[in-house]
């Protein structure tokens, strides 16, 4: 590891990936660990300081995540949070017990100032405490720099050994002064220079892919999302024409979309690529006659993006490299990195690696959390509107269609989705909504327009709020917003006669709606 890199060992803390997050924002590379990561593997990795997380046991029982207590005498900071600081506290003689009081929520901490953890942090500071477990005694040679009325020890340290351990968690935003206390742990202990930037990332990853393509072929399935955009993109300005990306409409995609993808990566865009746009929309449509089963939806079109795939693979024949838009959220809940592991599958180009002839994948977001990735693609000059897009998925509005889809009912849902996202960004709310989109229920009623009596469709309008796409809420969109988009979609859209706005969150719901 030759950059300056903090690690983060992960001790199964519902937030690993938000302390790496806030410690990059801070300009410092930072990578996670499980615990289980071998000793002389961190030592060989050199990292500027080492962050132990929260986790959900009891550091004193016996068989509670630990780590050998050899760690604490490499010379290296380390800074334990929660869970590590009592593990911290427990390995080298403190006490941790069940707390008389237990604290949950925002509590006014009263630091020491003269700690280099609280340089220009303010005395009375709110930090976000969630424990049920205490240090009842700091660790022999530890120094108490902070405490509350119900924790005596809410930060210690041992400054000759560079360690440092806290309570509350720095890394969320309610602890309000949280970043400042990781930037003063990563500047002021672990000495780092800041060196992990956006512009330099791009710069750097531009000239390693180049020196590893070399005159090699390259292939890239292009999406039009964030990632596999930002991927391709870099890949161009990297080898230029000897990248291919193909690029599968499959007839479900969002109002014009498949056309501002062209328009972008295509002959007339600015960058330096072969683009094969290849419109398959009418094998989706067939293939989807009469099929309203969702799964079973999601299925053929999976198979069917795979034999167009294959098909124009064959035509290119074989490649040197695959791209794939693979990020670290995906890296990491995967299981590879840390331990808290929600293991999924990612769908990011879904099984393609088996269908296409080539010598070895290329990841070059495999690193970034989303947030870089957006950046890194402002950096490239890729276009704002295309940076932020919300996340759509694979199935497309194949999965926003109840029962049948059929190229008609396509061409409703478009109508509809593509006003409600004009509302939504006039209203000023696109940057506050973690996904909005409008789909079409399978119900036909009765309305009444003009004279006449129609029997159309109702559109349902989706917006959530969520952090993690895991959990959501349905948002409080403003009535006026609801109502004009309402007027419009009913006298713009043929074949709708009713607006309805799911109130559903996730759970019980999903946020798709198929
Ligand atoms: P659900 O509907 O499961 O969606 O609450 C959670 C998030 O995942 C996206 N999603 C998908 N993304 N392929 C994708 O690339 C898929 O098959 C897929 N299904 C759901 C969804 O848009 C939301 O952001």
């Amino acid at each position: 590891m030759t950059r300056e890199t903090v690690i983060v060992l992960d001790f199964g803390g519902q937030y690993n990936q938000l302390i790496a997050r806030r410690v990059r924002e801070c300009n410092v590379y930072c990578e996670i660990y499980s615990y289980k990561t071998d000793l002389e593997k961190i030592k060989a990795m050199r990292p500027a300081g080492i962050i132990f997380t929260g986790g959900p046991n009891s550091a004193s029982k016996e068989d509670s995540p630990s780590y050998t207590k050899e760690i604490f005498s490499l010379g290296i900071p380390i800074l334990g949070i929660c869970y590590g600081a009592q593990l911290m506290m427990h390995l080298l003689g403190g006490k941790v017990e069940t707390a008389p009081v237990r604290e949950y929520g925002k509590i006014k901490v009263t630091v020491d100032p003269h700690s280099a953890l609280f340089k220009n942090v303010s005395e009375k500071t709110i930090c976000w405490m969630s424990h049920n477990d205490y240090i009842s005694k700091e660790a022999p040679g530890f120094q108490i720099v902070a405490h509350t009325p119900d924790c005596p020890v809410a930060a210690a340290e041992d400054i000759s050994k560079k360690l440092y351990a806290l309570q509350f968690h720095p890394e969320v935003l309610h602890t309000v002064e949280g970043k400042k206390i990781l930037s003063n742990f990563v500047y002021n202990i672990c000495v780092c220079s800041g060196d992990w930037k956006m512009d330099s990332f791009v710069e750097e990853s531009i000239h390693a892919i180049r020196q590893k393509v070399g005159q090699g072929k390259v292939l890239c399935a292009l999406s039009g999302g964030v990632d596999s955009s930002v991927a391709a993109v870099l890949l161009s300005k990297a080898v230029g024409s000897q990248l291919t990306c193909v690029f599968v409409d499959h007839g479900l995609l969002r109002k014009n979309e498949g056309d501002e993808v062209e328009a972008v990566f295509g002959p007339e865009g600015p960058y330096d690529l072969h683009f094969i746009r290849v419109n398959a929309q009418n094998r989706f449509y067939e293939k989807l006659q009469g099929v309203t089963e969702p799964e079973k939806k999601r299925k053929i079109i999976g198979e069917e993006f795979i034999r167009v795939f294959e098909e124009e693979a064959k035509k290119i024949g074989a490649v040197d490299y695959l791209v794939q838009g693979t990020i670290y959220p995906d890296v990491v809940e995967s299981g590879l990195g840390g331990e808290s592991a929600v293991i999924k599958s990612h769908h990011n180009v879904g099984g393609l690696p088996d269908y296409v002839d080539f010598r070895e994948i290329i990841e070059p977001l495999r690193n970034l959390f989303k947030d870089e990735v957006r950046q890194a693609g402002l950096e490239l000059g890729i276009p704002e509107y295309l940076v932020f897009r919300q996340p759509f998925p694979g199935p497309g509005l194949g999965i926003r269609i109840i029962g049948e889809v059929t190229a008609e009912k396509v061409q409703i849902v478009q109508e509809a989705d593509a006003i409600w996202r004009e509302e939504i960004a006039a209203a000023g709310l696109d940057k506050e909504i973690g996904q909005y989109f409008a789909a079409l229920t399978n119900m036909r009623s009765v309305g009444v327009m003009g004279d006449e009596r129609t029997y159309d469709y109702a559109i349902a309008l989706r917006a959530v709020t969520t952090t993690d796409f895991m959990t959501a809420e349905s948002a409080p969109i403003p009535w006026d917003v609801l109502e004009k988009t309402t007027n419009r979609i009913v006298n713009e859209v043929k074949h709708v006669n009713r607006v309805l706005y799911d109130c559903t969150g996730k759970p019980p719901g999903t946020i798709e709606f198929e």
